[in-house]
C-alpha cells in the first residue's frame, strides 16, 4: 500500500482535466503534474530533430537526449525541454497534429511511465492523462475519469488558442483534431484511454469550474484523509 496520495485524472482530450487537477492541487496542497505535457515535449523535440518515429532505435537514441523538468509557480504546471521552457509552443497545432503518433509508441510509453511513477513516488500528487489510473498508477486511491461533449471541448480548446494569439486555427480544425486523438487515444494498443474500474466519472459538460471542483473534494474527502 502506497504511503503518499496520489489522485489520478484521466479522460478524453480538452475536458478540463488540468482545469480541475490545478484546482485540487492548490486546494490539498499536492504537487500538479500534467503528463499530457510530457509526451507533447517528446513530440516537439521528435519534430524539431526530424526522428523517425518507424524506427525503434532512432526513438530510442532520441530519448537519451530528452531531459524533461517540471517547475511549478502558482500551481501552473511548466515544462522544459532540455532547459527550455517549451510550455507554450507545446500546445500548438504542430504538436497537437503529432502527438497521438507518438504517444501511441511502445518505447516513447515505456519511458515516460518510468519517470511519471518517479515523481509520485513518495509526494502526494494529482497527475492527469490517459493512463494515469489504469497503468501507471493503478493504486491510486481517488481516480476521476472526465468527460464532455465533443462540441464544447473544441469550443473550449479553441477559445483557449484564440486568447493565447491563435488566429490560423479554425474551429473545425480543432474539432477534428480532438476527434482524430479522441480515436488513436481509444484505439491503440498500447494503453488505450479507458475508464479504470474504480473511477468515478466526471462528465461536465453542464457544470461550472467550480461546481466539478466541489464534487471532485466531495469525493476525495470520502476516500482519502485530508
Ligand atoms: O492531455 P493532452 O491533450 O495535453 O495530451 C496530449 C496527448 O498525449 C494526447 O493526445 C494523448 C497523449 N497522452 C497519453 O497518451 N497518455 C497520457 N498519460 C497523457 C497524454
Amino acid at each position: 500500500m502506497r504511503k503518499n496520495l496520489v489522485i489520478a485524472i484521466d479522460g478524453y482530450s480538452s475536458c478540463g482535466k488540468s482545469t480541475l487537477a490545478k484546482a485540487l492541487a492548490k486546494k490539498l496542497g499536492f504537487i500538479y503534474i500534467d503528463s499530457g505535457s510530457m509526451y507533447r515535449a517528446v513530440t516537439l523535440f521528435f519534430i524539431r530533430n526530424k526522428v523517425d518515429i518507424s524506427d525503434p532505435e532512432a526513438v530510442k537514441d532520441a530519448l537519451q537526449h530528452i531531459e524533461l523538468n517540471f517547475h511549478s509557480r502558482d500551481y501552473e504546471s511548466h515544462i522544459t525541454l532540455n532547459g527550455e521552457e517549451v510550455s507554450e509552443e507545446i500546445r500548438q497545432m504542430p504538436v497537437s497534429e503529432n502527438v497521438s503518433e507518438v504517444s501511441a509508441n511502445k518505447i516513447v510509453r515505456k519511458e515516460m511511465v518510468k519517470q511519471q511513477q518517479r515523481m509520485g513516488k513518495s509526494k502526494n500528487i494529482v497527475m492527469d492523462g490517459r493512463d494515469i489510473g489504469t497503468t501507471v498508477f493503478a493504486d491510486a486511491q481517488v481516480k476521476f475519469f472526465m468527460t464532455a461533449d465533443p462540441k464544447i471541448r473544441a469550443e473550449r480548446r479553441f477559445k483557449e488558442l484564440q486568447s493565447k494569439g491563435d488566429t490560423i486555427t479554425s474551429l473545425e480544425d480543432v474539432f477534428e483534431n480532438l476527434a482524430h486523438r479522441d480515436y488513436a487515444d481509444t484505439t491503440r494498443a498500447e494503453s488505450p484511454l479507458t475508464r479504470a474500474e474504480d473511477a468515478i466519472i466526471l462528465d461536465n459538460t453542464e457544470l461550472t469550474q467550480e461546481e466539478q471542483l466541489d464534487f471532485a473534494l466531495e469525493q476525495v474527502h470520502q476516500h482519502l484523509p485530508v
